[in-house]
């Protein structure tokens, strides 16, 4: 027998969602403001370490999260016209992707520049490719425009979950948040 599909997103999908919220934020406002900074600070470097410590953190859960979403059961989708429908899982395997591809460029930027990888200092993580100036511009400009395109999407999704929160009224949003704690008695 068929059972029903799931009110809400499984605990492992909400937790992983919100976290990775939170570390992509953080890691983007390092990187924003860590580029500014005046050239052999210190504080210029642990941001840098940081950075990319974070970011390496958000490529691993990211990973995960793709484990977990695939062996865990989702909720049925909302009502609503089937190109909405079509659209919002294109636009949820881009963030997907983008979530993979912006720490994956980063470390290929970092790896073109001859940088060394020390995971919070415990793990020295490989790199991707030799080190090699002339790609180091053009890794550059791949990290920068996929993490735009990433921020640009991520606008987008966050505006249309509220759309369907305040305007449509519906569980889009609720699905994705803990479910009510049930009565006692
Ligand atoms: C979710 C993950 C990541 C996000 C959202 C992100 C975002 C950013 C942003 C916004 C900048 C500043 C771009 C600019 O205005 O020039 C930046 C720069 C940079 N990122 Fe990331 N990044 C991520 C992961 C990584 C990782 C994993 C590494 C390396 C292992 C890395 C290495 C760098 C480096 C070296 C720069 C500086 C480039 C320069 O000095 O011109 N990033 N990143
Ligand atoms: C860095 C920012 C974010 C990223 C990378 C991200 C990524 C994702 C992804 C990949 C999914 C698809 C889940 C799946 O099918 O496996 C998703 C679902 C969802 N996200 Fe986000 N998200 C972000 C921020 C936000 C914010 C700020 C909100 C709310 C304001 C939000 C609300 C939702 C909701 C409600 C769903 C479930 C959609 C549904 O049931 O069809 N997300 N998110």
């Amino acid at each position: 027998m068929q059972r029903r599909p799931p009110t809400h997103w499984a605990w492992q999908v909400r937790l992983l969602h919100w976290l990775g919220v939170l570390l992509i934020l953080a890691v983007a406002g390092i990187g924003l403001v860590m580029v500014d900074l005046e050239r052999g600070t210190d504080l210029r470097k642990t941001l840098y370490a940081l950075h990319k410590s974070l970011g390496i953190t958000v490529l691993g859960m990211a990973a995960l999260r793709v484990l977990v979403r695939l062996s865990t059961r989702a909720p049925a989708p909302l009502d609503g016209p089937a190109w909405q429908l079509r659209l919002a899982r294109a636009s949820h395997a881009s963030l997907y992707v983008l979530m993979i591809a912006v720490p994956l460029s980063g470390w290929l930027l970092n790896s073109v520049a001859g940088q060394p990888l020390p995971w919070f200092g415990m793990v020295d993580l490989p790199a991707l490719a030799a080190k090699n100036a002339d790609l180091r511009k053009p890794a550059d400009t791949a990290h920068v425009v996929l993490f735009w395109t990433l921020a640009g999407l991520v606008c987008v999704h966050a505006a249309a979950a509220l759309h369907h929160h305040w305007m449509r009224g519906d569980a889009t949003l609720r699905r994705m948040l803990p479910p009510p704690a049930r009565r006692a008695g």
